[in-house]
This record gives structure tokens, C-alpha cells and sequence, in this order.
């Protein structure tokens, strides 16, 4: 197994970014009605125009996952306390823009228009590419594997297949019977995350069999509101630039992923294409098995189980941004037993514009929901107070 080797984890990258590449562009399913535009939400857009903001927003976080900068290093200091300010231009900003021109010149002339070369390709995660090769790095220990990238090399012989393991999965969380008889829940707890600048707020979830979800995020300066409604998805928060922001794409279909793995009884039907054989790996130091799934909207979203407790641990998603691929991990732990089903009370998500930990503290199930909380929700309105970013 030649998976430690830095060849093999480079070569991963690519195939990840190739195959997000052409099956992407289907996840716009569900969103009838055209969203706002970059270039009508923002005021200085002079590239990436013709994208819904929630996309021009996951293209700023790809920009600042693969050169390692926060929004204001590229923006100004200023822009920190006010979302006009990031029209303001910066020789960083502007050199950005060319790049993007530059990256779409060299996948056309060089990749067949493949979108083989990406932001992260050259930067790897700093400001300034590297000229020279590193001895220490060729003669030195590769760093550890990131058990996001994980693929199928070779196929890996006499490993349990995805059924087997989603079949584990369900009896682990008290059997797929009685996991079919949870078909709501109201749950209460707090929350932290950078939309919170790490305070500890109350937060609610409501949540519906099948797939309808709701995240009310009771921050300082007001609610932050994510709604999935089954079908179309909405974000109304006071940290966003718009008030209601209409999730498409990849983050739609974020959305109703985690709509639906909160009611795992369906989850065989929910994603398609299911399949396991990828190396053995750990998280934590614990053995734990992946298996790959397609969203509906055509993505891939990998499934990572803990593989003595069959119990999942981590969700790895993707967002097919203009420019490449964003990752979104989820993470799971503290499952307590409610009406004889286990369910995660812990959960971090982690993605290229920020982090988040949410711990219940109470789960009511099968408790009727008022229809209106999977609504599309009304505008945030910042509290009196408070500044808006
Ligand atoms: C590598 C530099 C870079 C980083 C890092 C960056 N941006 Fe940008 N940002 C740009 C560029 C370039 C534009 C203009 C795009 C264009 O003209 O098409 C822009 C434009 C914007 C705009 C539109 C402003 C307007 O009114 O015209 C917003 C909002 C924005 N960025 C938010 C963010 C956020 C939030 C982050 C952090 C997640 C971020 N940016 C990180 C380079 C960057
Ligand atoms: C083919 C390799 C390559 C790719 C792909 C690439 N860059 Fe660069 N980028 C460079 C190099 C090389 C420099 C440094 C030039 C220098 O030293 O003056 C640079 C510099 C920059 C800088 C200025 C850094 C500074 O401190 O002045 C920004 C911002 C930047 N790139 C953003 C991006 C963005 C955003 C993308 C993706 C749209 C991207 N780059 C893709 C090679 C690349």
C-alpha cells in the first residue's frame, strides 16, 4: 500500500478536483427561481460575476484555504467591521483577480479546459509559491495523512462492502426498525463558531423526516437562520453580506445531506452509487472504515465509520466552486440513546470560511413541528447595537 507516499497523496488531489469538476455542475436541482447574482449583491465584481452569492462567498473561502490568508489580509483592515469595505481594492486583491484569469488561460491551453490547475496547486496553502525544491522535505518523514483526501488507489481486496458497513451502521444505532420510528425532532443546546467569535450561544434544531431542517443560531447580534425545506435551502444570518442568501449548488446539497443523515433509516436510497474499498485508515488513532456515496445532485460525499462501534464519525462533502472544489468535514461523537436510537449530541464542521461546534443538551423526539419552521425564513435583522462584520 502505497498510500503514505506524498506522490500518491498529490496524485489523489487531482482526481478529487477532476471528478468534482464534471459532476458538479448538476447540484443546482431544486432552485427555480434565478438567485441574486455576484454582480448584483456586491459592488466592485469585475471577474466572477454571474455566480449566486453563496458561490462567490465559497470562492473567497477557496481563496483563502489555498494561500492560508484570512478575508481582510486580501481586503483591508477596515473591511473587518463592514461588508461595503470589501469592494475596496488592494494589490492583493487585484493580483488575485489576474490569477483567476491566469488559471482559466492554463487549464484551456494546457488541460483541454480540464480543470486541472487550481489555486491550491501552486500555493499549497501559502502566499508565495516555492521556487526550489526542499532536501528536508524529499529526505524527511511525510506529514501524516488527512483522512479527508482518502481514496481508492488500487481497490483494496476483502474489505466489507458499503452495505455491510451502512447494515452495521443501523444496528448500531438500535436496529433499522427502530431507527425508522424517529421521524422528528426538536433538540436545544449551544453553539460556538467564528459567526460567534467563539462566544457560547444557545441554538435550536427542528428537524423532520424527510429531510427538512432548521438551525436557529442565537448569536449576540442577532438570529442566524438555516432552513432546508426538502427541497430549497436559505441561510438568513447578520454575519452574511446579504440578509436571506439562497443556498445553491454544493451548499444545497450540504444542506440536505445533513437534513437527511439526521434520519439515517433511508440513507441506503438517500445517496446512489454507494461503494467502499478504500484503504484502512484512522481518526484519532481509531481504525475507522469509508465508504462513498452521490448526492442527487450528482457530488460525492464520503462516509467515515468508527469500525468497532459501526457508529459514523465524520462526513466529508464538496462544493463545486468556480474554482475549484471546497471540502466540508462534519464531525460526530457523544451518541446518546433517545427512544432506543443513538444520536450524535456533538458535532464540529469544518470548512474553508470557518468552524463550528454545536453540543445539545436536550432531543425531543417525534414531537410535532408547526410547518412554518421549514419555511423560507424571513431577512436577519442585526440587533440595535451591534456592528454587522
Ligand atoms: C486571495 C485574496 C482574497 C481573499 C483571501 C479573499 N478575497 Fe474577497 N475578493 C477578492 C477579489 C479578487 C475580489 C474581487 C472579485 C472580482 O472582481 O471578481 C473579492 C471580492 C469580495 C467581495 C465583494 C465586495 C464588493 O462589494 O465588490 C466580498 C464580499 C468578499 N470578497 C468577501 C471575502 C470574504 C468573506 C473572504 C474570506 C472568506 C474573502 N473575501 C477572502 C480576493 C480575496
Ligand atoms: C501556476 C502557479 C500559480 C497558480 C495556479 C496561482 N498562483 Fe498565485 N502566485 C503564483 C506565484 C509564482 C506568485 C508569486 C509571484 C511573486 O513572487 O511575485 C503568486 C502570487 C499570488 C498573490 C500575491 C501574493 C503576494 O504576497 O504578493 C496572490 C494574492 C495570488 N497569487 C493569488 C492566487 C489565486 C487567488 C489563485 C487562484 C485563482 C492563484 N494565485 C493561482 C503562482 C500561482
Amino acid at each position: 500500500m502505497k498510500f503514505g507516499s506524498r506522490g500518491a497523496i498529490r496524485s489523489v488531489v487531482t482526481l478529487v478536483v477532476c471528478l468534482g469538476g464534471t459532476a458538479g455542475a448538476r447540484g443546482q436541482a431544486g432552485t427555480e427561481a434565478k438567485p441574486q447574482m455576484s454582480e448584483e449583491a456586491f459592488k466592485n465584481v469585475q471577474v466572477l460575476r454571474g455566480i449566486s452569492v453563496d458561490q462567490f462567498l465559497g470562492t473567497m473561502g477557496f481563496f483563502a484555504a489555498s494561500l492560508s490568508l484570512n478575508c481582510t489580509d486580501c481586503h483591508t483592515a477596515e473591511s473587518g467591521g463592514s461588508w461595503a469595505r470589501y469592494a475596496d481594492d488592494t494589490p492583493l486583491k487585484n493580483t488575485a483577480r489576474r490569477m483567476v484569469v491566469m488559471v482559466n488561460a492554463i487549464n484551456k491551453a494546457d488541460f483541454g479546459g480540464e480543470r486541472k490547475v487550481t489555486c491550491y496547486t501552486c500555493h499549497r496553502g501559502s502566499q508565495r509559491p516555492e521556487v526550489t525544491p526542499s532536501l528536508a522535505e524529499q529526505y524527511g518523514t511525510p506529514p501524516p495523512e488527512d483522512p479527508d483526501k482518502v481514496e481508492i488507489l488500487n481497490g483494496v481486496a476483502n474489505q466489507p462492502s458499503a452495505e455491510q458497513i451502512l447494515d452495521k451502521y443501523l444496528q448500531a444505532l438500535g436496529g433499522a426498525a427502530q431507527v425508522a420510528k424517529l421521524t422528528s425532532f426538536v433538540a436545544k443546546g449551544s453553539y460556538t463558531g467564528f459567526d460567534t467569535d467563539f462566544a457560547k450561544v444557545p441554538v435550536e434544531i427542528y428537524a423532520k423526516a424527510p429531510g427538512l431542517r432548521t438551525t436557529v443560531v442565537h448569536t449576540l447580534a442577532g438570529d442566524n437562520t438555516t432552513v432546508y425545506d426538502g427541497r430549497e435551502g436559505w441561510v438568513a444570518a447578520v454575519d452574511k453580506p446579504v440578509p436571506l442568501m439562497p443556498l445553491t449548488g454544493g451548499d444545497l446539497e450540504g444542506a440536505r445531506a445533513d437534513a437527511d443523515l439526521a434520519f439515517p433509516a433511508q440513507i441506503k436510497q438517500e445517496f446512489s452509487n454507494w461503494h467502499g474499498g478504500f484503504p484502512a485508515i484512522t481518526i484519532n488513532d481509531k481504525p475507522v472504515q469509508v465508504i462513498e456515496g452521490t448526492t442527487a445532485g450528482g457530488s460525492s460525499i464520503k462516509l467515515y465509520f468508527d469500525k468497532d462501534t459501526g457508529l459514523l464519525v465524520r462526513q466529508v462533502r464538496y462544493n463545486n466552486t468556480v474554482i475549484g472544489l471546497t471540502p466540508t468535514h462534519v464531525e460526530y461523537s457523544d451518541y446518546r440513546v433517545v427512544s432506543g436510537v443513538k444520536v450524535p449530541f456533538h458535532w464540529t464542521v469544518t470548512w474553508v470560511d470557518g468552524q463550528s461546534t454545536t453540543d445539545l443538551s436536550t432531543l425531543q423526539a417525534n414531537v410535532p413541528i408547526d410547518g412554518a419552521r421549514f419555511a423560507k425564513p424571513a431577512p436577519a435583522v442585526p440587533k440595535p447595537a451591534s456592528a454587522s462584520r
